[in-house]
């Protein structure tokens, strides 16, 4: 069994990356906001920039920003949502595979890793993945990654991490609407530097 909790949860219920897929499909069709990440990023960037969307799962942030004018590219280890994302948002480059052996020929100018992505990482594999975002990234590139509170990843053992990649906060907020990160934030939105 992974210890990847993501994978796990698709082990023990062959429906769920499916019904994941569904969800969004819907909540897109009943004209609900799910692209307020996507628009973050998209403010960060000028036109025509270069976006991995890691762990894009069914492509609802890195489609957004490729029908914007970005060059994206969305990897993810769930083939599931990975056909989804190819289905729904043909604009950009879809590809299965784990972050932990991200490997990419491509530079970009801002890695997103929106939807808890990081809470579902095998621990062992935590730093790993920060530092191929860092790898990943042109010089001045950065790094955009948002997850909740109470996910068994404390905040502040994140920075630590993202620290040891060689990835620096640049900017700290609590929500993917400017608000700043404090003391008692329940989510955090880091956007991390090359240090
Ligand atoms: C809650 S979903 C979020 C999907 C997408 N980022 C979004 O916000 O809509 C979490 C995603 O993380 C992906 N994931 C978890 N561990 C991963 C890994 N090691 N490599 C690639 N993707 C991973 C899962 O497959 C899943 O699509």
């Amino acid at each position: 069994m992974s210890e990847n909790a993501w994978v796990r949860m698709t082990q023990a219920d062959p429906g769920h990356s499916a019904a994941y897929v569904q969800r969004f499909r819907d909540l897109a069709a009943g004209g609900t906001d799910i692209v307020g990440e996507a628009r973050l990023v998209d403010a960060m960037l000028p036109r025509g920039a270069r976006v991995l969307d890691a762990g894009c799962g069914p492509g609802r942030v890195g489609g957004y920003l490729a029908s914007v004018g970005h060059d994206v590219v969305g990897v993810d280890v769930d083939p599931v949502l990975v056909a989804a994302a190819e289905q729904d948002h043909p604009g950009a480059r879809w590809l299965v595979g784990d972050l932990a052996e991200l490997d990419l020929p491509d530079r970009f100018d801002v890695v997103v890793c929106a939807g808890n992505v990081v809470t579902f990482l095998s621990t062992s594999t935590r730093v790993e993945v920060l530092r191929r975002f860092r790898a990943h990234l042109v010089a001045g590139g950065r790094a955009v990654v948002g997850f909740g509170a109470g996910r068994d990843y404390a905040f502040d053992a994140f920075l630590a991490d993202a620290g040891t990649a060689g990835l620096e906060p640049d900017v700290l907020l609590s929500t993917w609407h400017l608000h700043p990160f404090t003391a008692t934030s329940d989510f955090l939105v880091a956007v991390l530097r090359a240090g």
